[in-house]
């Protein structure tokens, strides 16, 4: 509460609008920025409520829209800029044509666009941790198109733009990324019960999470930071990357137990597993992020308040509270 307060001091009060404001990054980041004094406007379908409870939401605008149909009826770009905003902080652009027509609407109007992408602009990665200047080597559909929305935004002149570049989003309310790489709630269930688990290869690939309420932080920081932040990109991770094999020994030990880990061959382990859970480990081991936040510390000010273990160990005790891991009766120790 105290960071809110001093946000309020500092910050100039601003109209915000966030497109698809009501997922991970929303229920932090709109209370936030409402709390900051920010008069704030949230697009969404309206088909889920934020994660978390908070009196916030009285007083802010809530408008329905569907972006993809809105995007292909050409009408999208103009309902945005019509709102008149100072910023508009955009959480679902998944395509560079969508965000041609965003950046098109919004030309000459002053306004600050925040884009939110993912680390996974990198593909493979060669020197670790790596920094915003590494490579665009990106691989698979979801990473090539944010890549190619990345480029577009930078190299464009008509609106004022940031790029963040959000990890593993984790916290509470939803299933973080594993440490097998995946999300069956079976491998947290097996480290708190001391059964043995199976990692792929040998447990080094890495992983790399943050809590969804410093990714919220890194948006806030950008728009009160918009000086420096027009025109950049910026890594919005925990402090370090975790092993899978490290994360593995860390969950088993907050349940009072040793991790009990086999290794297999990424094929032979796949091979025991749905396809969609194998897929979802390939994704992760294949891109294996270790990513460096040092210019968005320095030039955001971004402080991120947890680890990569602190931000799923949050995430874990919701589902072991909401009764989602069978931990064989074991509770999560004090920590
Ligand atoms: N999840 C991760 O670990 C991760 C990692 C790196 C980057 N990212 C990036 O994070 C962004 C997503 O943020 P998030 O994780 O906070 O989102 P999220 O939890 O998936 O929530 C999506 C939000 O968008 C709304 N929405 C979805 N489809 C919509 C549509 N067609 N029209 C209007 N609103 C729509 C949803 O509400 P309704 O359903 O009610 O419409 C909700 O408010 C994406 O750009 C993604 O690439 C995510």
């Amino acid at each position: 509460m105290r960071d809110r307060t001093e946000h309020r001091k500092l910050e100039r009060t601003m109209q915000i609008v966030i497109i698809g404001g009501t997922g991970h990054i929303g229920s932090y980041l709109v209370p936030r920025l409402v709390t900051a004094g920010h008069d704030v406007t949230v697009l969404s379908r309206g088909e889920r409520e934020p994660y978390h409870h908070d009196a916030a939401w009285q007083h802010v605008r809530r408008l329905p829209v569907d972006r993809n149909s809105e995007d292909a009826g050409g009408t999208f770009g103009n309902r945005i800029a019509d709102l008149g905003a100072d910023a508009v902080i955009d959480l679902i652009c998944m395509t560079p044509d969508s965000a041609r027509q965003l950046v098109e609407a919004l030309r000459g109007h002053a306004v600050h666009l925040v884009h939110c992408g993912t680390v996974w602009v990198h593909g493979p990665s060669v020197e670790v941790p790596y920094d915003e200047e590494a490579p665009r080597r990106p691989f698979g559909e979801y990473g090539i198109q944010k890549a190619a929305i990345e480029k577009f935004l930078l190299a464009q002149t008509d609106t004022p733009a940031t790029v963040l570049h959000p990890g593993h989003i984790s916290g509470p309310g939803w299933v973080p990324i594993n440490p097998a790489g995946n999300l069956d709630l079976d491998v947290f269930s097996a480290l708190a019960r001391g059964e043995q688990l199976a990692l792929p290869n040998f447990g080094l690939e890495t992983l790399h999470h943050v809590h969804a309420d410093d990714v919220a932080q890194a948006f806030q920081r950008s728009l009160t930071a918009r000086s420096v932040a027009v025109g950049e990109s910026f890594h919005v991770v925990s402090a370090r990357a975790i092993s899978l094999r490290g994360y593995a020994e860390a969950v088993a030990g907050w349940f009072g137990q040793q991790a009990n880990l086999r290794f297999e061959p990424y094929k032979q382990w796949a091979a025991e597993r749905s396809e969609a859970s194998a897929q979802t480990t390939y994704d992760h081991l294949a891109h294996s992020p270790s990513v460096s936040i040092a210019k968005a510390e320095r030039l955001l000010s971004y402080r991120p308040r947890y680890t990569s273990l602190q931000a799923v160990r949050e995430a874990l005790a919701w589902l072991v509270a909401a009764g989602r891991v069978d931990t064989g009766g074991r509770e999560l120790n004090p920590g």
